[in-house]
């Protein structure tokens, strides 16, 4: 390689600029748009990081650079060099006067980047999804999700908790065998997880508070704006925690998270076009109801006319009764003690009443729905092995988790949140599906 030149301009990312105001400077990228007026061209670059407006005079740059210039196309990646200038009407406050542009990978108008700015369906961005997120729109998603998870972890390293990963290939299930992944493991099956919550309560008794951070499987059959098949799960599990310490680790943490949020990503959540009033209503404490009395909000509201389908007592609640809701609240909405029946095997049922369960949902405002499930869980070694005989689950799989009811058992308590559910709810978003980087549901495995 030829020495670098020591002249050379210095390589600087677009949410930089504002520190190399009339200074010439070069940006990799792509060409995201590009305007021509008279003599002079507008191109719009983008590099990951922000978007800036260019300007070439043609009496500025050399007739190459200008007519290599007029004639890209999008997407096509580049190196451009000119001097910053700040401008007060300019996207990002900034303009970049050009001196001189590097083609590194021009796209053929015979074959052009597949998305232009017109309408297209989502189905055909879905299947495009490798190119859809250079999108403004999908970025600002990725990069807020980004944030979602490096705040929830800041939480939990910040507040004594170990992260301690679970296995991913399983031998049993956790949350009901309707959602299995099977995956044969050297002629034995196992499943792919749909839940590190019974590894982490191993490690609760070793380590007292833990987290685990990761991919989760379901397999779930039905087509809906908030499942996918392979989500992103983080579950605290706490020793000697009851369901009124769970309430408020949960809402602390959630508050944090929406707070993080607001704090370093407010440009993309306008981007969005998000009221950031919403986000800063997130704070603890959030309210409480029990089930009893979200059943008769439901029913009143039905008696009202707000819900068409009249609410059983004793059922879970389906999509629509969660949307109704957590449509009433500011915040989201902690839904405790469901009956036992709906509910996991492992809950702890309630001493009052043991016919409930020491459970928690949170309900995430504006009709989002459930974010977070969680709960105490059974301490005593016969109750546990009584719940998972009723379920029907093999005994033998579970031999080491009722273990740790045999040796130096504790109350203890933890909850999951989607981080999918999260991203959807705080962007504002209609469909999961453009939470994470390549979903996958029902019918798509590709990209
Ligand atoms: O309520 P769930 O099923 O609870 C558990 O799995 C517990 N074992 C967690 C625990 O106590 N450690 O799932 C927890 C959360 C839900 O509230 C939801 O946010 C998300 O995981 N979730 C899904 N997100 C996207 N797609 C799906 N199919 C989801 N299923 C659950
Ligand atoms: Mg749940």
């Amino acid at each position: 390689m030829p020495p670098s030149d020591p002249h050379a301009a210095p390589i600087v990312s677009i949410d930089q600029i504002a520190h190399h105001d009339g200074q010439t400077v070069t940006l990799r990228g792509w060409l995201y748009n590009l305007r021509e007026s008279g003599k002079l061209l507008f191109p719009i670059f983008r590099d990951g990081t922000g978007l800036i407006q260019g300007v070439a005079h043609k009496a500025g740059v050399s007739a190459e650079v200008f007519e290599a210039l007029r004639s890209l196309t999008q997407e096509s990646s580049l190196q451009v060099t000119g001097r910053v200038r700040a401008d007060q009407r300019a996207l990002g406050g900034f303009e970049l006067d050009i001196e001189s542009v590097t083609v590194l990978h021009r796209i053929p108008e015979s074959d052009p980047y597949p998305i232009t700015p017109k309408e297209h369906g989502v189905d055909f961005l879905m299947e495009h999804r490798h190119l859809w997120v250079r999108s403004t729109r999908q970025a600002a998603i990725l990069r807020i999700r980004a944030e979602i998870m490096r705040a929830a972890q800041e939480y939990f390293d910040s507040n004594g908790f170990i992260r301690t990963d679970p296995p991913i290939l399983t031998p049993a299930a956790c949350e009901g065998t309707s959602t299995l992944f099977p995956v044969d493991y050297f002629g034995d099956e196992a499943f792919l997880t749909q839940s590190g919550q019974l590894y982490v309560e191993a490690t609760a008794l070793a380590l007292g508070k833990v987290y685990s951070f990761g991919p989760t499987f379901r397999a779930e059959k039905s087509k809906t704006r908030r499942h996918l098949t392979e989500f992103w799960m983080i579950e605290p599990e706490v020793a000697f925690c009851d369901l009124d310490g769970l309430l408020e680790l949960a809402e602390n943490f959630v508050s944090h998270i929406a707070q993080s949020v607001l704090a370093r990503r407010s440009p993309e959540l306008l981007t969005l076009g998000r009221d950031l009033d919403r986000i800063r209503a997130i704070q603890a404490p959030f309210p409480r109801l029990s089930y009893d009395e979200a059943a008769s909000m439901l029913q009143q509201a039905h008696k009202d006319g707000h819900l068409e389908h009249a609410f059983q007592y004793g059922d879970d609640f389906g999509s629509p009764d969660e949307t109704w809701l957590s449509s009433q609240f500011d915040r989201p909405v902690m839904v405790h003690r469901y009956p036992a029946a709906v509910k996991a095997f492992y809950m702890q049922p309630d001493p009052a009443n043991p016919s409930l369960a020491l459970c928690v949902d949170v309900l995430a405002p504006e009709g989002y729905g459930e974010i977070i499930g969680g709960s105490q869980r059974v301490d005593d070694y016969d109750l546990l092995k009584s719940r998972i005989e009723a379920h029907n689950l093999p005994i033998e799989a579970f031999q080491w988790y009722l273990d740790l009811r045999r040796y130096g058992s504790v109350p203890h308590s933890g909850f999951g949140m989607g981080i999918e559910r999260v991203v959807a709810w705080l962007c504002g978003l209609e469909h999961v599906r453009e939470t994470i980087p390549f979903a996958r549901t029902l019918n798509r495995i590709f990209p």
